[in-house]
């Protein structure tokens, strides 16, 4: 057998974009991770995975589910679902605003990660203001600051404010910039 070292000679590197270095032959596996109350969220998903689909990539979308998912409970969140992060190569997490805050759901699901370390990660948040100035930008801040906490490599920001009369335009100018990685 040989020896995996002498494997990769058998790959011709190539510049696969300006933050990462794929091997011909190689398929990058993508995860998007969201959390969705509404399906704002959740139909943004299904788009950027139609994408990047399209594109070629293995994609899975996966939700993080909490056993009481109502943004009004001050309880502490206990998950039904909890993503697994570990065989994904990009990550992508999107989250509604809620309170001008990223949304309790998916800031706890991150904090419990033990490691994004060696990850690619897009970051998106959905809010119902019409400027991303009115909570979308702090939302997904503290959405990136928790992924780079984690060690991952934030290379992509997001905000879809629903309200706005642009959405479908911003919506499909974030699906083209997460397609393009
Ligand atoms: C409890 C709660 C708080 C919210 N707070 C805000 C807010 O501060 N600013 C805003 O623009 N939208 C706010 N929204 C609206 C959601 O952010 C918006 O509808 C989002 O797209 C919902 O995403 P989802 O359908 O994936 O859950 C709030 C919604 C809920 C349920």
């Amino acid at each position: 057998m040989m020896p995996y070292i002498l494997r990769l000679y058998k790959y011709k590197p190539c510049i696969y974009n300006r933050h990462m270095l794929k091997l011909e032959g190689e398929t990058l596996k993508v995860g998007i991770i969201i959390h969705s109350h509404t399906g704002n969220t959740l139909s943004v998903a299904e788009r950027i995975r139609e994408g990047l689909v399209n594109a070629g990539h293995t994609v899975n979308l996966e939700q993080v589910k909490a056993v009481n998912g109502d943004p009004n409970s001050q309880d502490k969140i206990e998950f039904s679902i909890i993503p697994d992060t570990a065989q994904y190569d990009i990550l992508i997490f999107g989250a509604p605003v809620w309170a001008f805050s990223l949304s309790r759901i998916m800031s706890e699901y991150l904090k419990q990660l033990s490691s994004l370390e060696g990850k690619q990660v897009c970051c998106y948040v959905t809010h119902q203001f019409p400027f991303a100035w009115m909570g979308g930008n702090r939302s997904v801040r503290q959405l990136a600051e928790l992924c780079s906490g984690k060690g991952g490599n934030v290379i992509k920001k997001g905000v879809i404010s629903w309200s706005s009369k642009k959405r479908e335009d911003k919506i499909n100018a974030l699906v083209a910039d997460i397609t393009g990685i």
